[in-house]
């Protein structure tokens, strides 16, 4: 493995997986631009000085490298893929796959075409009661899924690492978008509890601090042919937990005090079916989420299969986050994939700029993204 980035998510959840789990993983080399973190995450793995570079080429272009594990901020990300996509590594990629959806297209195309893998850390599927949720939605336990209902309106808003950039997550050209795009792990989970293709997207956002460059809250709904989820995602205080509703029953995953995961742990799911009201426990013991995908990923390239998330539906994800941006700016439904012409579809959040916006947009109100 060639590690890309030495920030929070690389150190505290990559490092130390692939250092708990060296039956799969050896970390050769590392990458950041700030010496302070190139430092930690050289003593943390246990690399020599000549392992280390400020330049991700370097890690790159280095022969014992087979993956490349990209954990910088997600408008960096598509110069390094294209790189190992061309080099012929493997690589697994941070969510969001990019900010920009036109960017996500290349990346993939371009590591279908080198023929190695390219596999999105959307972990959230490993979170032992999501992954108990969706196995039981799979077996019918609620019949048909006509209504999942996430609430994460609690979200902690923890800033990046001082040595390089804190605020970076509230810069829309950094970070794509504001708590949505941070938290899009819950756009997947919802489609996956829905059991389909989310088709068509609307949504409302807003800024608590005026002069916000991106959204604190964002209220979205995502339809599929035959059901739909209410995603509620923010910075805040708000509830959390998930329910999903279906022609036979109801399901409900409930965290800590009703707040957010995961910065509260999960505490109870309950099935309401034909049977009556009861608890489900979760299975225990199951690796951390992130390891989990890790595992996912090293197995995929062993057998030559694509890992959980494919670059693919890494843009997929992308599009339909963004699409509640432009449904909010727009006033109106917007229909997934998008077009290649959108705006959106171009240039990501910035695109919303482009766009005819009414006067009573909420984005144009807030000038969020930069909307004049
Ligand atoms: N999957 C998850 O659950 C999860 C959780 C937290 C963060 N993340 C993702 O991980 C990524 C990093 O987040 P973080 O919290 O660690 O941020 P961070 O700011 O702590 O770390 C980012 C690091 O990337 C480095 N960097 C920037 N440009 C670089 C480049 N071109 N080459 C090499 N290194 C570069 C920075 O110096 C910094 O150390 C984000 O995309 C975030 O969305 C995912």
């Amino acid at each position: 493995m060639g590690l890309i980035g030495c920030g929070n998510m690389a150190l505290n959840d990559h490092a130390r997986t692939y250092l708990a789990h060296p039956e799969r993983f050896r970390v050769v080399a590392a990458a950041d631009p700030t010496p302070e973190r190139l430092a930690l995450g050289r003593e943390m793995l246990g690399l020599l000085a000549v392992d280390v570079y400020a330049d991700a080429a370097a890690v790159v272009a280095r022969p014992d490298v087979e993956v490349v594990d990209v954990c910088t901020p997600q408008h960096t990300r598509r110069d390094i893929v294209e790189a190992a996509a061309a080099a012929g590594k493997h690589v697994l990629c941070e969510k969001p796959l990019a900010t920009v959806p036109a960017d996500a297209a290349a990346m993939v195309a371009a590591t279908r075409a080198a023929g190695v893998l390219l596999g999105v850390v959307h972990n959230y599927y490993f979170f032992p009661e999501i992954a108990a949720a969706l196995q039981l939605l799979r077996d019918g336990a609620i019949g048909q899924v006509e209504v999942a209902i996430l609430n994460y309106l609690g979200v902690i808003d923890l800033p990046g690492n001082a040595a390089y950039r804190p605020t970076w997550r509230h810069e829309a050209a950094l970070a794509g978008g504001g708590v949505l795009m941070d938290m899009l792990h819950v756009v997947y989970v919802a489609e996956a509890l829905l059991g389909r293709t989310i088709e068509r997207v609307s949504g409302y956002v807003d800024a608590r601090d005026p002069g916000a460059p991106v959204e604190s809250l964002a209220l979205c709904r995502f339809e599929t042919e035959r059901n739909a989820a209410l995603v509620n995602v923010g910075w805040g205080v708000g509830p959390g937990g998930i329910e999903v509703s279906g022609s036979a029953g109801r399901l409900a995953l409930g965290y800590r005090d009703g707040a957010t995961s995961p910065f509260v742990p999960f505490e109870e799911m309950v099935l309401h079916d034909t049977v009556g009201r009861r608890r489900i426990s979760v299975p225990a013991g199951a690796p951390d989420p992130f390891t989990a995908l890790a595992l996912d990923f090293a197995d995929a390239v062993v057998h030559g299969r694509d890992p959980i998330a494919p670059g693919e539906q890494g843009l997929h994800t992308l599009e339909a986050t963004l699409a509640v941006y432009e449904s909010c700016a727009l006033g109106r439904t917007v229909t997934l994939p998008l077009d290649h012409g959108d705006p959106v579809y171009r240039l990501g959040v910035a695109g919303v700029n482009e766009l005819e916006l009414p006067d009573w947009s909420p984005v144009r109100r807030h000038r969020l993204f930069g909307a004049g």
